[in-house]
């Protein structure tokens, strides 16, 4: 009786000192979310979901992005979000940059065929939760001030997709939330961050000393925003030379890119395939001011009609590269004359 009598103040004593002297954050593990990480440190971007309605998960919200719709917890299914596509049409989920810190569309590329996933003009939705900012410089050409709600806040920049991207109806709240849970389960790791021993021992010690530079640390080993520069295509037209376009390389951007989307018409009548007739049919309208040039339709996109909803998303330059579409054409210009 004595003796617990004294070990309980004891403890009172030493357990407060002990508290005060560990870290505030533990060691940082290989699966960690660097979204998570962030918040804690005290960036607080407004999408954690620290209360959350009950109806929205995970798994709803994986559902609806890659099937278009789905039941809520009560049991009620939903209408579908779009006739036209998914949000996988045109974004990736997994990680499709070997270097986090630029954007290199030949990079992405060698990447992606690696990786067995597509090359699309969406940027991937891994790690989009640690974004600061999306729809980001040309964008606001497009879209005007729709983007506003978007820049940076990445609820704005789910629903302006849904619509304008998808062509599809609002989200409702529950699916919306739904959505940004499933996109917590693909944030950006530690391990992503490729940081060597040392570095990641620093890092450790900064988070408990100096939280905000620990935050830019964190940001420089990513790209906080997905660059989009648009270009006109007049430029790569006329500066085409055969002899410069490397073929397999083209291959790859057709296959990897192109027939995500032309194959066996997935998300668009107008099919595409490697059959001569087809590679005869873009080479003849390559060089003209139609929709079937694959010049107008890569810069320009194809815009959705009255009569046709679906339209295709335009590749910015760091979606394709200049020296990509020269490869593209070389490729078809090349399938075209065997
Ligand atoms: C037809 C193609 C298409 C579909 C379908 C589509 N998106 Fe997008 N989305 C884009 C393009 C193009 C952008 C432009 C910005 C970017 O991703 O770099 C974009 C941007 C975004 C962004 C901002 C990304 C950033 O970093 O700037 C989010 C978030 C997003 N989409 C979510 C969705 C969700 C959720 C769905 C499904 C409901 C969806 N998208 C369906 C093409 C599409
Ligand atoms: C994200 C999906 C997607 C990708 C990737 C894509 N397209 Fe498209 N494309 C479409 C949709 C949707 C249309 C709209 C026409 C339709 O639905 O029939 C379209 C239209 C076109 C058209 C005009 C056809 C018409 O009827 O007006 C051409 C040409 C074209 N695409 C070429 C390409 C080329 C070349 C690539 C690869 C560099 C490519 N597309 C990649 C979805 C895509």
């Amino acid at each position: 009786m004595k003796m617990r009598l004294l070990i309980f103040p004891l403890l009172i004593l030493i357990i407060p000192s002990i508290w005060e002297s560990a870290p505030k954050y533990p060691k940082l593990k290989d699966n960690d979310s660097v979204g998570k990480i962030l918040y804690q440190l005290g960036d607080d971007p407004g999408w954690y979901p620290v209360k959350t309605l009950k109806k929205s998960t995970a798994a709803i919200g994986k559902e609806l992005f890659h099937t278009g719709f789905a039941k809520s917890t009560d049991g009620k299914k939903g209408r579908k979000q779009s006739k036209h596509f998914v949000c996988t049409s045109c974004h990736n989920i997994q990680r499709e940059d070997s270097d986090l810190t630029v954007s290199d569309p030949q990079g992405r590329l060698d990447y992606t065929m690696k990786a067995g996933i597509p090359f699309l003009q969406g940027t991937t939705m891994y790690g989009a939760v640690s974004r600061r900012t999306f729809y980001n410089d040309d964008y606001s050409l497009k879209y005007g001030n729709l983007v506003d709600a978007a820049r940076n806040d990445l609820r704005g920049a789910i629903q302006l997709c849904a619509v304008e991207c998808a062509q599809g109806r609002q989200l409702k709240t529950w699916e919306l939330e739904s959505i940004l849970k499933y996109l917590w389960t693909i944030d950006l790791k530690v391990k992503d961050l490729q940081l060597t021993n040392q570095e990641k021992v620093n890092l450790e010690l900064q988070m408990n000393q100096n939280p905000e530079a620990a935050i830019a640390t964190i940001q420089s080993r990513y790209m906080t925003g997905s660059p989009a520069t648009f270009v006109k295509p007049e430029n790569e037209r006329k500066t085409y030379d055969r002899k410069m376009a490397d073929i397999n390389n083209g291959e790859n951007i057709f296959l990897n890119s192109c027939m995500h989307c032309h194959e066996n018409g997935r998300y668009s009548f107008f099919e595409l395939d490697t059959s001569k007739v087809t590679m005869k049919y873009l080479q003849q309208k390559a060089n003209k001011y139609t929709d079937h040039s694959i010049y107008q339709a890569v810069r320009y996109g194809i815009y959705s009609t009255s009569g046709r909803k679906s339209y295709m998303p335009q590749y910015p330059l760091e979606k394709m590269s200049e020296e990509q579409l020269l490869d593209l054409r070389g490729y078809i210009e090349y399938m075209a004359d065997r």
